[in-house]
């Protein structure tokens, strides 16, 4: 039986690139997006609307993939940056960052833990992969600038750490995942194509849905499944 994968931002960039990676596995894909038209194209098993920032939109999201449905992963990719460093900082900018990038990925899975929790057995484990950035990690900041990217992705990792130690129990594994430098709108001068940033992002998720033991949780990787520093 093919499993279910659910991704957020789907319209373009990295999500739309993994919605096709797992779509040419044979997974079942939910794809979801903020505008619904801009799946076109995309052979999805379902497609929905879903604006991480409003919990009635991820409710919605929900109830339309139902609570009997196994989820064998989700994939929190949706995401937005802004440049802004001391001087020029806003809340307005701030605050739409780290609802977008950290917020929006912890209230999406609340929402989906029990389709999560319906695919997760012992040994084969369900799988939350949050789509983060080694700009969220304190340690790697050499360059500055960027407070509300850094701090909302700094943020996402707080959360899955937490997120990693509550769900062991449950047999559902949290993978922070750094993209590396991808050619998307939104870096347009990234270094590597979105099929060889997914295409490695999918082998350290791969691994870690056969590894019953959980090894990898709660793991920062980037996208050759090296580990980054916090
Ligand atoms: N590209 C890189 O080099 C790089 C590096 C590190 C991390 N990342 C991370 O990788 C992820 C994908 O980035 P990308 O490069 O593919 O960027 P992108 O091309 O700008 O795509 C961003 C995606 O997020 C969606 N999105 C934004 N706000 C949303 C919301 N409120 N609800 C639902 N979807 C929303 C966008 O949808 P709309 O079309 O509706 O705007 C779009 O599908 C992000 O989390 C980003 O931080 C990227």
């Amino acid at each position: 039986m093919s499993k279910t994968v659910v991704i957020t931002g789907c319209s373009r960039g990295i999500g739309r690139a993994l919605a096709s990676h797992y779509i040419s596995e044979g997974w079942n894909v939910i794809a979801t997006a903020r505008d619904v038209s801009k799946l076109a194209g995309l052979k999805a098993h379902q497609k929905l609307a879903l604006d991480v920032t409003s919990e009635e939109s991820i409710a919605a999201a929900a109830a339309a993939i139902g609570a009997a449905t196994p989820v064998h992963l989700l994939i929190n990719n949706a995401g937005i940056v802004e440049v802004g460093g001391i001087g020029t900082l806003t809340k307005k900018a701030l605050m739409s960052q780290m609802d977008t990038n950290a917020i929006g990925p912890v209230l999406v899975t609340q929402a989906l833990l029990g389709n999560l929790g319906v695919a997760a057995v012992p040994g084969a484990p369900a799988v939350i992969a949050h789509i983060t950035s080694q700009m969220g990690s304190i340690q790697d900041n050499s360059s500055g600038n960027y407070y509300g990217y850094r701090g909302s992705k700094a943020a996402l990792n707080a959360y899955s750490k937490s997120m990693a130690i509550d769900l062991k129990e449950k047999s559902i594994a949290v993978l922070l995942l750094h993209p590396g430098y991808v050619k998307t709108d939104m870096s347009p001068n990234g270094y590597i194509s979105q099929q060889e940033s997914v295409s490695g992002m999918a082998k350290t998720i791969a691994e870690t849905l056969a590894d019953g033991t959980l090894s990898k949780m709660g793991g920062f990787f980037n996208q050759v499944g090296a580990t980054l520093p916090w």
